[in-house]
């Protein structure tokens, strides 16, 4: 069996100054060994109350009975606001209420099979690609941005959007580089006050969205020659059953800004842990090739174990609540993260481990609220069924024709930055089985 590289994890709780450097570093190493073990970890930082919630009835509260009396906190608004404006991930209240009603029934369960025949396609052509490539270093990460941008673009939007590609991973990756990491600031004041980096941020968000807005352009310009609609038609076409209103030309934009990104970012790291846990464990590979039909779904969910994509979901308290034991003070930070809930050493036996079997269809169910990668409660990701739906189309594919392994021995680290990713893009050797 196969332990994958970890992170460092600091054995005590880190003071201010550490704490704040290794959140723009690397989340995965601000919380100490404790919080593996405990079900709840409560810290005063910066004058607030933090919680890490690791206990099935807190997290129900918060989540899924109570809702409402939780918001996205100032870091993660001032984080996400730039790429995904006033879009369904940041939207709150009616506003949240009218774009989720609007957007989940294009990714719903019987929507499959029609996203499916744009993603089987997809994958076929990148896969034949790839072919031409067996013989030198191949970079898998950059390979499943672009497949998963392209499916996005297509399956959604009726679009080829690889011509876009570049431009917007080389936006992405400044992002992350200079944007995406939170200052003392930035955690401090609530996001109406600005802080020195909501400047760049702004002026990063105007170039962004002009991206995104030209996409909308060519989506205006061509007709789809599908007549089934598309999720860009759906958008268009919503109205508030109130108000009668539909979505202004801005809120549109940022709908679309929010559904290629949370679309396709996720999915693509998702499926480069899967490929990386992969070629270091050749016995799994093996017996993947041998049934992927039974294997495929399990490798996936055990790659999103312990690499959630989405690491962290943050809430801060708007009101007083009682949640399991704990009672929660206006303001306070609650934090419920995949990342150690995957890892939690009363929750999972070896929860380091790699090991698929956990997750095959005679194994017992994980604990209540001990596996989330996306989410839980009302706020659960709106596209999940599609992510499920693509991830497995793509690693099947792809295991069918190659085998693969890593050309260096350097560990494949993973950096809490927005998204679980790699420390480095390590080069992949594929052989044609
Ligand atoms: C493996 C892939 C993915 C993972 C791990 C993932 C994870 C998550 C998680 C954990 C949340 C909840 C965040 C919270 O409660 O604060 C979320 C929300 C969301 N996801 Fe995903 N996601 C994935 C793929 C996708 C895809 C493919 C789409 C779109 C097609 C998408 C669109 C969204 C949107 C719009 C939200 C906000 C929903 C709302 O607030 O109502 N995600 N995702």
């Amino acid at each position: 069996m196969f332990t994958p590289p970890k992170p460092f994890i600091p054995s005590e709780p880190l003071a201010l100054r550490p704490f704040l450097r290794t959140i723009r570093t690397n989340a995965l190493s601000a919380w100490p060994e404790a919080v593996y073990d405990l079900p709840v970890i409560r810290r005063s930082l910066l004058g607030r109350v933090n919680y890490v919630l690791n206990e099935p009835d807190a997290i129900h509260r918060v989540l899924v009975d109570n809702p409402s009396n939780y918001r996205r906190s100032p870091a993660s608004v001032r984080i996400l606001r730039p790429i995904t404006g006033q879009g369904l991930l940041l939207a709150e209240g009616d506003v949240w209420r009218l774009q989720r009603r609007t957007v989940a029934p294009a990714l719903a369960p019987r929507m499959m099979p029609l996203l499916t025949r744009h993603i089987v396609a997809t994958t076929d052509e990148a896969m034949n690609a790839l072919k031409d490539r067996i013989d030198g270093p191949v970079n898998l990460l950059e390979t499943m941005q672009n497949l998963t941008l392209e499916i996005a673009g297509r399956s959604m939007f009726s679009l080829e959007i690889a011509q876009y590609g570049g431009e917007m991973r080389r936006l992405l990756t400044e992002y992350g580089e200079h944007h995406a990491r939170p200052s003392m600031l930035d955690l401090l004041l609530p996001p109406s006050i600005p802080t020195p980096g909501d400047f760049g941020r702004r002026r990063f968000q105007k170039r962004w969205m002009a991206l995104i807005e030209a996409i909308m352009r060519d989506r205006l310009a061509a007709e789809p020659p599908d007549l089934a609609r598309d999720l860009f038609d759906l958008l268009r076409a919503a109205r508030d059953p109130e108000t009668g209103a539909g979505f202004s030309p801005d809120q549109l934009r940022d709908q679309v800004a929010t559904l290629i990104l949370a679309g396709h970012e996720t999915t693509a790291v998702s499926l480069f842990w899967a490929l990386t846990l992969l070629a270091q464990d050749p016995d799994e590979q093996q017996k993947l090739a041998d049934d992927p039909n039974t294997r495929t779904r399990a490798v996936l969910n055990e790659t999103l174990r312990l690499f959630p994509a989405a690491y962290l979901i943050v809430r801060e308290a708007i009101g007083p609540d009682r949640a399991g034991t704990l009672d929660i003070g206006r303001r306070d930070l609650i934090m419920i993260a995949p990342w150690i809930l995957h890892r939690h050493r009363t929750l999972w036996r070896d929860p380091d481990v790699f090991d698929p079997a956990r997750f095959l269809p005679d194994a017992p169910q994980p604990p209540r609220f001990s596996y989330m990668p996306f989410g839980a409660g009302p706020r659960i990701c709106v596209g999940a069924q599609f992510a499920l739906t693509e991830a497995t189309i793509v690693l099947a594919a792809f295991i069918e024709r190659f085998s693969l392994s890593l050309e260096s021995p350097r560990p494949v680290l993973p950096v809490g930055i927005v998204t679980t990713q790699p420390d480095h893009h390590p080069a992949f050797r594929l052989k044609l089985r």
